[in-house]
């Protein structure tokens, strides 16, 4: 008898715990905080040009926190311990298109749901619940005609989207047995991509060479990328997604790789490495600093300990290092209240991650700053993404960087503000780096932090022994 085919999760992994259990205590725990039924949408692909040519379909990491599976065009409603699942079987013409599917009621018993019913049932039974307001169109369309007919509850009442999007962020902030147990999995898979880019750098002739290495290992473990990757000899362009460029023996060699599993946990891991297998003596001085940063950074990270203060060990870290190295001069502490450090280092030193790479940004700042707290607009601190006090159960990235960006190097205010605070003539000897980021996940546990990603070597030489050695793709 032919086995009715279920949905790829990492819960069907023997570490993982089993998902109607995972599913069953976040609705547990939703009901300690809001006591009013919720609805959530999955979402649906979105034409490329034509309905039958799809851009890859992701559900809404809102929706796939409470129902585990990548479902598409579905719906839950969630009330206290309650979980109904709304979608439609699959048609003749769904399966003469794309194969055969699981049943409602296969995937309903996955995932533990009270009742399961087609989607033409979900109007009456959403009669006063409460929506998130989402970001994705193909569910914004959803929530406002339901919005529009009095079907869900209107914005701004006390049972509103907006109490739920608090709820929701406290819930997905402090990650699961089962949240962890995906985390770990996709990073595993990252860091074998991260060692077939380095060990095939050699062979590479162009950065999209070393990306196809690095992917290859994340396809061929089905899965996704979680977002972009990047993977650079311009490593100052923060978000580049350009992969053109040939790489030459004295280019370090930039890549932002993460992957996702199939029930969308994410992993977002940086290294850097000389395409040469050798660090030039300029390369190690500044890969070092940031690497000490890093370090600091970790050992440092404990429930308790304020994020933004890890973010300014960071940049006192950096500007300690350039100072050591004659690229600034002054004491760290008074450069760093100038934002000098922030002319090499403009970006936060990390952010929440979970099933979003950046987690809930969605949500704007509501997960990322605690109650009360607003993002500055200060150079150096209006990209920290997360200011909260750290607590146990939350995965965050350490990625403190070092970059030479042109557009901020060369600024005439910033020349002006910081002239004599920047030896301009000395950093030219630095002129083979253009960018340089060590991003390691880590969980916080009761008393300090797990690097997750520790099986990705960290130290220069270690790096270098990595470029050097055979290709393993996983
Ligand atoms: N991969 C994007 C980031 O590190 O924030
Ligand atoms: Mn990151
Ligand atoms: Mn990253």
């Amino acid at each position: 008898m032919q086995t009715a085919p279920t949905y790829p999760t990492t819960r069907n992994l023997s570490s993982a715990p089993a998902l109607a259990n995972v599913l069953r205590s976040r609705r547990q725990r939703l009901a300690e905080t809001i006591s009013f039924p919720v609805l959530l949408w999955s979402g649906m692909a979105k034409p490329r040009n034509f309905a039958a040519n799809l851009y890859p379909y992701r559900a809404s990491s809102h929706f796939l926190y409470f129902a585990g599976l990548p479902l598409e065009n579905a719906a839950i409603r969630i009330e206290g311990e309650q979980l109904i699942l709304f979608m439609d079987d699959a048609t003749l013409d769904d399966a003469l298109w794309h194969g055969p599917s699981p049943s409602r009621a296969d995937i309903a018993q996955q995932m533990g749901a009270t009742e399961a019913r087609p989607l033409s049932d979900l109007a009456d039974l959403a009669v006063g619940t409460a929506t998130l307001g989402e970001k994705d169109e193909t569910i914004q369309m959803l929530e406002q005609a339901m919005l529009q007919r009095g079907i869900v509850l209107p914005r701004h009442q006390p049972q509103s989207n907006q109490v739920l999007q608090k709820a929701i962020v406290q819930l997905r902030m402090i990650q699961d047995e089962g949240a962890i147990a995906a985390i770990r999995q996709a990073i595993a898979v990252t860091v074998a991509a991260h060692k077939a880019g380095i060990a095939n750098t050699p062979a590479a002739k162009t950065e999209a060479q070393v990306r196809a290495a690095m992917e290859a290992v994340i396809i061929s473990h089905d899965m996704a990328c979680a977002y972009g990757s990047i993977v650079t000899v311009a490593g100052e362009v923060l978000h580049n997604h350009h992969y053109h460029n040939l790489l030459s023996p004295g280019d370090l060699l930039l890549a932002d790789v993460g992957a996702e599993t199939a029930d969308g946990w994410a992993s977002d891991i940086t290294r850097t490495w000389p395409v040469s297998g050798t660090f030039s003596a300029t390369q190690r001085d500044l890969y070092d600093i940031v690497l000490a940063a890093h370090d600091r950074c970790i050992e440092a990270a404990q429930p308790g300990a304020e994020y933004a203060d890890i973010h300014q060990l960071a940049c006192l870290t950096i500007a300690a290092g350039l100072v050591d190295l004659g690229i600034l001069s002054g004491q760290p502490e008074d450069l760093v209240a100038e934002d000098a450090h922030a002319l090499f280092f403009p970006h936060g030193v990390g952010h929440l991650m979970g099933l979003d790479v950046h987690d809930m940004e969605d949500l704007g700042d509501l997960a990322g700053y605690a109650e009360g707290r607003q993002r500055s607009d200060r150079f150096g601190l209006a990209f920290l993404r997360l200011n909260r006090p750290l607590a146990a159960g939350m995965a965050v990235t350490i990625e403190p960087g070092f970059y030479q960006v042109p557009a901020i190097l060369n600024d005439p205010q910033n020349r002006d503000r910081y002239a004599h605070m920047v030896n301009w003539e000395r950093l030219e000897q630095f002129a083979d780096v253009r960018g340089i980021r060590i991003e390691d996940d880590i969980l916080l546990t009761a008393s300090g932090c797990e690097v997750l990603s520790l099986d990705l070597p960290t130290a220069a030489t270690d790096i270098e022994d990595l470029v050097c050695s055979t290709s393993e793709l996983g």
